[in-house]
This record gives C-alpha cells, sequence and structure tokens, in this order.
C-alpha cells in the first residue's frame, strides 16, 4: 500500500474524500472511510461563526472517534480569526486543519473569501502563518489552479513559505467552476515548485483517473463527485493502491447493503426524522438514472421514519433487480446546478410534505 503522511499524521492509502459542504458530513465521512478512504475532510465551516460559537458550526465540528484521520476545513479570511478557529479545531481532536482558498461560489468570492483569496497570495501567506502558529496540528490548504489564469505555484510558494503542511489543488481555476476537465498541469507544475505532499483533485473517479492524476508527481489523489452515490469508489481506489486487483462494481444486493448501512450511520448521528429528510438527497444520487429512481420518487414525499427510508431502498433495491439494469457511477456535474434540476421537484415535495 502506498501510504504518505503530512506532518506526523500517516496515511495508509493516498486516497483522500475531498470536502463538499452539505455531502461530508459525519454519517457520509464514516461510510467513505468504512469503504475505504485514507483521509476525510469535513464541509466548510465559517471560521468567523465558529469562533462565535454559531451553533451549525460547532455541529459541524463534529468528529467521531472511527473516522480518523480527519482533517476540518475552514473559510474565511482574516488571519487572526483563522487562528482562533484553527485552535478550536485542534481541541476538537482533528488530525489536521485545512483552509479553503477554492470556493468559486458568488456569495463567498464577492466576499472576498474562497478562491478571491488566490488573487491575493500575500494574504493567503499571513493567514497561513497565523493558523500555524496558533496550532501543533498541521496546517493544509486547498487552491485551485488560478483565478482567471494559472496562479498554482506562486500560491504554492507563500502557503509553503508561512508553514503549511500540505496543499491540495483543484486543476480548475475560479472561471472555469466545475466544467471542462482539470489541467493536470497545473497540478504537475506545483508538485514540482513546492516540496511539501500536494493532493491532486479534479475528475478521480476510478483507477485509471487516479493513476492519471498520480503520474502528476502528487502524493495522493483527492475524490469529490465521483463518491456521491458511488462510494465504492474507495474500496476500488484501495485495492488498486495495494496492487490487488481491482473489485467489480457492486452487485444490486451490494449496494443495498450499503445504502442501509449510510442510513444506519445517518440515524446514529442526527435521529430519526432529520435522518427520513436529509438522506433523501444521497437516495437520489445511489438510484440515478436507474429503474429504482422512478419508485424512489413515488415514495419520497411519504419518508417520515426509519422504517419508511428502509422500505423505499428495498423497493428500489427490487426494481434495480431486473435484468439489464444500469448504475452510474457517481455525479459528473455539481448537484445544485443542472445534474438535479430533474431531481429538485421531487425533493421541495418532499420538504414541503414534511
Ligand atoms: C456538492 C459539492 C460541495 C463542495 N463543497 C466544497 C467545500 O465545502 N470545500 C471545498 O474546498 N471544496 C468543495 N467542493 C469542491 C470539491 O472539494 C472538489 O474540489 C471538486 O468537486 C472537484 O473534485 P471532483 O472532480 O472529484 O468532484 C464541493 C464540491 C461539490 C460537488
Amino acid at each position: 500500500m502506498s501510504a504518505w503522511s503530512i506532518g506526523a499524521i500517516q496515511m495508509d492509502v493516498p486516497v483522500v474524500l475531498a470536502p463538499m459542504a452539505a455531502v461530508t458530513n459525519p454519517p457520509f465521512r464514516l461510510l467513505c472511510r468504512e469503504m475505504g478512504a485514507g483521509l476525510v475532510v469535513t464541509e466548510m465551516i465559517h471560521a468567523a461563526e465558529l469562533v462565535k460559537g454559531g451553533v451549525r458550526s460547532l455541529e459541524m465540528l463534529d468528529i467521531r472517534p472511527t473516522e480518523h484521520p480527519v482533517a476540518v476545513q475552514l473559510f474565511g479570511g482574516d488571519p487572526e480569526t483563522m487562528a482562533r478557529a484553527a485552535a478550536i479545531v485542534e481541541r476538537a481532536g482533528a488530525d489536521m486543519v485545512d483552509i479553503n482558498f477554492g470556493c468559486p461560489m458568488k456569495k463567498v468570492v464577492r466576499n472576498g473569501l474562497g478562491a478571491a483569496l488566490l488573487r491575493r497570495p500575500e494574504r493567503i501567506g499571513e493567514i497561513v502563518r497565523a493558523m500555524a502558529g496558533a496550532v501543533s496540528i498541521p496546517v493544509m490548504a486547498k487552491i485551485r489552479a488560478g483565478w482567471q489564469d494559472s496562479s498554482a505555484v506562486e500560491v504554492g510558494r507563500a502557503i509553503e513559505d508561512a508553514g503549511g503542511a500540505a496543499i491540495t489543488i483543484h486543476g480548475r481555476t475560479q472561471k472555469d467552476g466545475f466544467e471542462g476537465h482539470a489541467d493536470l498541469g497545473s497540478v504537475a507544475q506545483l508538485v514540482q515548485a513546492v516540496s511539501l505532499p500536494v493532493i491532486g483533485n479534479g475528475d478521480v473517479r476510478d483507477a485509471a483517473s487516479a493513476d492519471r492524476m498520480m503520474a502528476t508527481g502528487c502524493a495522493a489523489v483527492m475524490v469529490g463527485r465521483g463518491c456521491m452515490g458511488y462510494p465504492w469508489v474507495f474500496r476500488e481506489l484501495r485495492a488498486h493502491f495495494a496492487g490487488n486487483e481491482v473489485p467489480g462494481e457492486p452487485t444490486v444486493d451490494e449496494r443495498g447493503e450499503v445504502i442501509r448501512r449510510h442510513v444506519e450511520l445517518y440515524a446514529d448521528t442526527y435521529g430519526e426524522s432529520r435522518t427520513a429528510l436529509q438522506i433523501r438527497k444521497h437516495l437520489l444520487w445511489y438510484f440515478r438514472q436507474t429503474p429504482g429512481e422512478a419508485v424512489l420518487k413515488g415514495r419520497l414525499a411519504r419518508l417520515s421514519t426509519l422504517d419508511d427510508v428502509f422500505g423505499a431502498v428495498d423497493a428500489a433495491i427490487d426494481a434495480c433487480q431486473q435484468p439489464g439494469s444500469r448504475f452510474v457511477r457517481g455525479l459528473d456535474k455539481h448537484p445544485n446546478r443542472r445534474q438535479t434540476c430533474r431531481e429538485r421537484p421531487a425533493v421541495t415535495a418532499a420538504r414541503k410534505a414534511s
């Protein structure tokens, strides 16, 4: 197995679950660790809200004993606030603290945060330096290839000089959003320019795309959309990096088992009624473009107990048992955009009904 490390923290496989807002909460992180991810990253947490003791931010800081190693991701632009938030993250038991310098969303960049900071490498340096001085756990940073054009080398050097311990690079600029293909050249250039471990991110969805990313010289790959509705990608990549035969895609029954496990983990964390509401989008991703999708959508608005949820999963799995049923592997778009337009009416209806 290709072990690697960030500071003193060892990972046994070079595969990282990407931070994803409203997706990488404790149940999903636990599921992905069980499926084989070597490191998991939380959703982004607003540093200023965390420092103020905001309930939602504190809830997002929930770290479970079996999910280590785990990095908690913060976003913000004020070095002192980021340092105070990093200290809270360390006290909460995180193995690492990650910084979001890559979010392209308008409401984030309009406030000069996320990817907007890529235009200010000196500010990035101040933030990393303040955080690294406030904690003893490694400070990582997640960047994009650049704002409009590539600036990853300049930004990466600023992070290294300021005491950062690792850099994740998503090979798209802010302007690219989630469109087109990730530019692996930007990953390779960063690898050449810094001596920190670089985690390569963008379009890794199977062993072949992981190999293409590793060919840049990066220390590990990060998987985002490829695991939404398809956490089995982690067992495939774990086997691949161990030099073992990559297991085939799961059978319909195996899918049912893992989806039920996801529901259980969700219920253990958030209880019955919240699970019945929030697990719906995951179920839609699991059954996207399968014969189970219509069955599931027909029941979605009536899910209020765990029995309802398990019943809907069983019915959707049954519908997929017909010969020739096909599944898709993960998402290929950002779910808030085109991909879920067709799903949104069902989710909205379900919300109204509950
Ligand atoms: C639903 C969703 C939420 C995301 N939220 C975050 C986030 O909170 N922090 C972050 O750094 N990146 C976030 N990202 C970006 C991913 O971490 C990743 O960089 C991007 O999806 C590219 O990787 P992929 O091609 O494997 O999906 C998000 C992406 C998606 C699809």
